[in-house]
């Protein structure tokens, strides 16, 4: 695997790659890489013949600079996943590399920007954005893969290659879990022992939810996953929705396509998972 971290090289060997003909997949991270990035990997190696993956820990996503601090950044044994799991290129810039002095970001994504995770993380969307435009930018890649973990980020990357008109095409994938249900994530690492087994309230809210949705109202359903997370004391809940899957507006009588999703705080960690109901 290729390991680039200036867009000058970054450049040169694209511009080869594009030359033979090839298609470019593009895995955008910020590192921490676990099974979900992989399984993203997998996907994108299915579908586009050159696949491109990044690590670039984003200080504009970072609402809070403690978390921006503490964020796992085990860069060697990262290249050593990326390299077994065959993948062609990874692009590792400095914070210098991507963001020039005095930079300013502002793009209208509606009220994606403020519900749900965007109240809770003022500016962090705007952060995304303005990140994932400057590597659609660079790498130009026909296809860009993300988690379905993060699936606000989606839609507001959605919108923002609607509004920008970039010319790629986004693809969700699955969210990965382990053995008892807990949606990897990169924060995992910040959780003791004990605090995994308090975090599975999440998971299971969100499956006896899935489980209920055909019988239950929409209030009833978030009465119940409510009450299943609030049993755990150490496990705090920030939010649990049932949304319009489009909008993420709160689901109504004629919503259609459904999801739920929750945010909640186990320890010091703050967790978010989802799961489509219709
Ligand atoms: O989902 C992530 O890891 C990040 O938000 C992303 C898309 C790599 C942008 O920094």
């Amino acid at each position: 695997m290729k390991v680039i971290t200036t867009n000058n090289d970054l450049q040169r060997i694209l511009f080869q790659m594009r030359s033979a003909g090839k298609t470019i997949g593009l895995v955008p991270t910020m590192g921490a890489l676990h099974n979900g990035h992989l399984s993203l990997l997998a996907i994108a190696k299915t579908t586009t013949d050159i696949v491109v993956s990044t690590i670039f820990v984003n200080p504009t996503q970072f609402n809070d600079p403690a978390d921006l601090e503490k964020y796992p950044r085990p860069i060697e044994s990262d290249i050593e996943k990326l390299t077994q799991a065959g993948c062609d290129m990874l692009f590792a810039p400095s914070v210098k590399e991507m963001y020039g002095s005095n930079e300013t970001w502002r793009l209208d994504i509606g009220r994606l920007e403020t519900i749900l995770e965007g109240k809770f993380r003022p500016g962090h969307y705007q952060g995304v954005t303005q990140i994932v435009y400057k590597l659609f930018d660079m790498v130009k890649p026909d296809t860009a893969f993300f988690g379905q973990k993060d699936y606000q980020q989606f839609l507001v990357i959605s919108k923002m290659v609607q509004l920008l008109h970039v010319p790629v095409k986004l693809i969700m994938c699955p969210i990965i879990r382990d053995s008892g249900g807990l949606a990897m994530s990169s924060r995992n690492v910040h959780l003791t022992e004990n605090e995994k087994k308090q975090a599975l309230v999440i998971s299971q809210a969100l499956m006896l939810v899935k489980q209920q949705f055909a019988f239950q109202t929409v209030d009833q359903l978030k009465t119940l996953a409510t009450s299943i997370i609030n049993k755990e004391p150490d496990v705090t809940l920030e939010y649990f929705e049932i949304a319009d899957r489009e909008t993420l507006e709160p689901a109504g009588r004629d919503s259609v396509k459904i999801v739920a999703l929750v945010a909640a705080k186990v320890g010091h960690t703050r967790l978010i998972d989802n799961i489509i109901l219709a």
